[in-house]
């Protein structure tokens, strides 16, 4: 693990403090990193209907495109989980659309840490190319 690495798995988790999560109780912090080297972050944020509910990956990717940014090259997720948490299948579409083969970078509470390439979560993707 890098240290660019390490600092972005670092604003996930500070992120991860601001999740909305009363239904669930499993909060997750992203952060997602430009190719300028700029940060952004999100948490997941629930809603009593449930499946209106954002993932922390989608809250961090639409807040910054949001400010203009188009594409980033990292993606990092944090979470208390003994079992490293991954982007859910509706993110990893989101992320490979914006993200294309990036760095996802996962972490839990205890230090655990893994990084994965998108093309080896997300393989055979629909995409912008088919269009
Ligand atoms: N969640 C995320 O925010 N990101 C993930 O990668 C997995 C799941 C959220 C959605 C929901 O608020 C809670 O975790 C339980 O599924």
């Amino acid at each position: 693990m890098t240290a660019t690495q390490r600092r972005l798995l670092q604003r996930a988790r500070q992120a991860r403090k601001k999740a909305f999560a009363p239904f669930s109780r499993f909060k997750v912090g992203a952060a997602v990193e430009t190719p300028g080297g700029r940060i952004y972050t999100g948490a997941n944020v629930e809603n009593a209907s449930y499946g209106l509910t954002l993932c922390a990956e989608r809250v961090a990717i639409f807040y910054a495109v949001a400010q203009g940014e188009r594409r980033f090259k990292r993606v990092a997720v944090v979470a208390d989980s003994e079992k490293l948490t991954g982007p859910c299948g509706a993110c990893r579409q989101i992320i490979w659309e914006f993200c294309g083969d990036a760095e996802i970078i996962l972490g839990n509470l205890k230090g655990k840490t893994a990084v994965h390439r998108m093309r080896r979560l997300f393989p055979f993707p629909f995409d912008k190319s088919y269009l």
